[in-house]
């Protein structure tokens, strides 16, 4: 009686990370970064695995992995590459090695709000940016929304001379490395998992992130305060493998394109909504958020705004141009 317990016990628990697929449905792994609640791309993926595997039964099946649990940004491209997992959602910042189109997303003061972004992302030009990895055997199914960018730091930065001799954590991303060398900090690339204990042990002294990152990984809690610069975007794109989208059964891929559509329009338009509650959550859990006027801002503007120059050819005056018609 005892082993067969036992032997129930385990295979319960080994089931378990499993238990939503059935024989025969087609596995579709997502692994993911951030936390799946209170977060625009946890409530995402959650909200399509929860459609797929309602509406897809005995067709298909969605495992979502958040928090990082299978793999960091850095390493799931390569394992959606593999065939170890299927799709992924990392930060457009993380497709360097692939493409240099997204780099319009990472330059400061690109876009003056997500509303922007949306509709650029929208025009020809950005629905074009979804194929610009099938070369590489990466296929883009719809951006996904997070939202501004704001600095902080263990000391108080109103003004970027402030920011000048600190060690900052930052994406692998050129162009944000340029941005911080732009105002005297010293950028360092780490995976996003790592960077909570980086700030603590103060191994580096600052980060920049969105208001529902800097509240989900409690970054304000080993910060002296977080400022309102609002000075760049973090984006993501739901990211397929080429072959395995094509080699899916027609009914199946075109179920599978229609519920991410419809994920995909209302999640974003409810992103800057999630990003603004943590905002006021990391203020009630006494967070320090430091606003900028405007001399303020425009110093920062000032300082990081050069760094456009550097990456033109990469991103093409005419996105440039777009992008800035769309902000007027
Ligand atoms: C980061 O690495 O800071 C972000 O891209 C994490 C995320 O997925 O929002």
């Amino acid at each position: 009686k005892f082993v067969t317990a036992a032997v129930l016990a385990i295979s319960l628990s080994a089931g378990a990370a499993a238990a939503a697929c059935d024989d025969g449905e087609i596995v579709i792994k997502l692994s993911h970064v951030t936390n799946s609640d209170k977060h625009p791309k946890g409530i995402a993926a959650t909200l399509l695995e929860s459609r797929i595997n309602e509406e897809m039964n005995g067709k298909a099946c969605m495992e979502v992995f958040p928090n990082s649990t299978l793999y960091n940004d850095d390493q799931v491209l390569e394992a959606l590459l593999q065939g170890d997992v299927q799709m992924a959602a990392p930060s457009l910042s993380k497709f360097e090695q692939f493409t240099k189109v997204f780099s319009i997303f990472d330059l400061p003061f690109m876009f003056k709000n997500i509303n922007a972004v949306d509709e650029f992302q929208n025009s020809e030009a950005g629905q074009a940016m979804k194929e610009s990895m099938t070369r590489r055997g990466l296929l883009g199914l719809a951006f996904w929304h997070n939202g501004m960018k704001q600095m902080s730091a263990n000391k108080p930065l109103l003004l970027p001379t402030d920011a000048a001799g600190l060690k900052f954590r930052v994406q692998p991303s050129d162009v944000i490395k340029a941005q911080m060398e732009a105002i005297g900090v010293s950028p360092q690339p780490m995976a996003f998992s790592e960077v909570y204990g980086a700030l603590q042990t103060k191994v580096v002294d600052g980060q920049e992130n969105t208001w529902s990152n800097i509240y989900g990984q409690k970054f304000f809690e080993v910060q002296d305060g977080t400022t309102e610069t609002n000075h760049g975007i973090i984006d993501y794109m739901l990211v397929t493998n080429t072959d395995w989208w094509d080699g899916l059964p027609e009914d199946v891929r075109t179920q599978l394109a229609t519920i991410v559509d419809e994920v995909t329009t209302s999640r974003n338009a409810e992103s800057t909504n999630v990003d603004l509650e943590s905002r006021a959550a990391i203020i009630a859990a006494g967070g320090e958020v430091r606003e900028l006027d405007e001399a303020q801002r425009e110093a920062w503007i000032a300082a990081m705004k050069p760094v456009w120059d550097q990456f033109r050819d990469d991103v093409g005056q005419e996105n440039i141009d777009a992008a800035q018609a769309i902000n007027a």
